[in-house]
This record gives structure tokens, sequence and C-alpha cells, in this order.
């Protein structure tokens, strides 16, 4: 190869989009960053924040990389303001992603979650998102309409109100439940979970709490 072909291919590489920008660490501060440029709704901020507490509490329990389970969680909505129907959510997002310089297993996380594109879930992590974003916001439209959030609500009131069709309508139950198989966990166990990984940010969802 000769010097000029070999500066040929280097610049064409970094031409290609993915290599535009340097890879960005996967951080959940990174993601909040980057999930701020592009989301401005107070309660899409908090869907993921929701999603985040989950899936992150989730990373712990299996030993994983707890930063970039974070992360994942957090922008798999990124684009939902700008992309607010399934013929562009999140499918148009996920180049703006690699762009941006997030690595493959975010954007791959990211476009996993959304059931219309039929993507494999074939790792724990896009398994653990898929399991938490709809059951994240079902629990959060739950807390909505209880004096004390979600501070006392139990598995049992939860179900009962997924068999209620016209509560929170929007949530897909096939997902949650669904969700809840592929992951390999009880229904029950996985609201309990989910209930208490939400707890401690009960006031940045807006969720209101028991004065004490
Ligand atoms: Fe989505
Ligand atoms: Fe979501």
């Amino acid at each position: 190869m000769t010097n000029d072909e070999a500066t040929a291919s280097v610049t064409a590489v970094w031409a290609m989009p993915s290599y535009r920008n340097r890879a960005v660490e996967p951080t959940r501060e990174a993601a909040w960053e980057t999930l701020n440029r592009y989301t401005k709704s107070e309660a899409l901020l908090r869907h993921a924040l929701a999603v985040e507490a989950a899936v992150g509490a989730y990373a712990q329990r299996f030993g994983e990389d707890e930063q970039l389970w974070r992360a994942t969680a957090l922008l798999h909505d990124f684009d939902y303001e700008i992309h607010p129907t399934l013929d562009q959510h999140p499918q148009d997002g996920a180049p703006i992603l690699r762009d941006e310089g997030w690595p493959d297993e975010v954007v791959e996380g990211v476009l996993s979650h959304a059931s219309h594109l039929g993507l494999e879930r074939d790792t724990q992590l896009k398994k653990t998102l898929f399991a938490c974003d709809e059951l994240a916001g079902f629990i959060h439209a739950c807390g909505l309409v209880r004096p004390d959030g979600i501070e006392t609500l139990e598995p049992k009131s939860v179900k009962k109100k997924l068999k209620q069709p016209s509560f929170a309508a929007g949530v897909n139950r096939q997902d949650v439940y669904e969700g809840a198989e592929e992951l390999g966990v009880e229904l029950d166990d996985h609201i309990r979970f989910v209930v208490e990984a939400m707890r401690p940010i009960a006031g940045e969802l807006g969720l209101r709490q028991s004065a004490e």
C-alpha cells in the first residue's frame, strides 16, 4: 500500500458515521446528558428514571455492568420526543446514538426494547430492559393514584390493576407478562423488585410520599 492509499483508507474509515466521534464511555451521567438534549418532557424523563432504577437494580443483582445497563435504560426512549411514532422510534434514533459514539451494546439494547422491530432479545440486558420498560411505567401509574405513592404498593394490587384494561390503557399487558417470562422471574417477585428499586427515587418520579 502506498502512503496515499493508506491515507485514503484511514480517511474513509474516519468518514464512516460510527467513527466520526470518539467513543462515549457508557456511564449514566453521559446518558443523562444525551437524554436531556433530546427530551424536554418531564413525563418522559421520569419514565427514563423509573426504568433506569429497575434495570440498574437488576444489574446489581446479576453482577453486571451497572453503568452500561443504567445508560441503556436511560436512553431507551431518548428519541421519543423527536420520533413519536413507531415507524421512527427507536430505529431512527439508533443512528444518532451510533454517531455520538455510543457502544453497540447500548445501541442494540435500545433497539431491542421495541417489539415491532422483531429483534431477538438475546442478552440479559435486552431481556431485563424489556421486562422493566412497560412494568415500570405501569407501577408509576399505580403510584400516581395512591395517597402514599408506591410506598405500600404490593404485587397483589398491581396485578389486580393489570386486569383492568381501562387503567393505564397505554401499557401493553402482554409485554409485561412476556417480559417477566423471558427474564425467567415470577411476576410477583418481579413486581416487588421493580417497586423496591423505584422507591428511593419516588420523589423524583413525582410520586407522593407519606410524611413521617
Ligand atoms: Fe420505546
Ligand atoms: Fe419506555
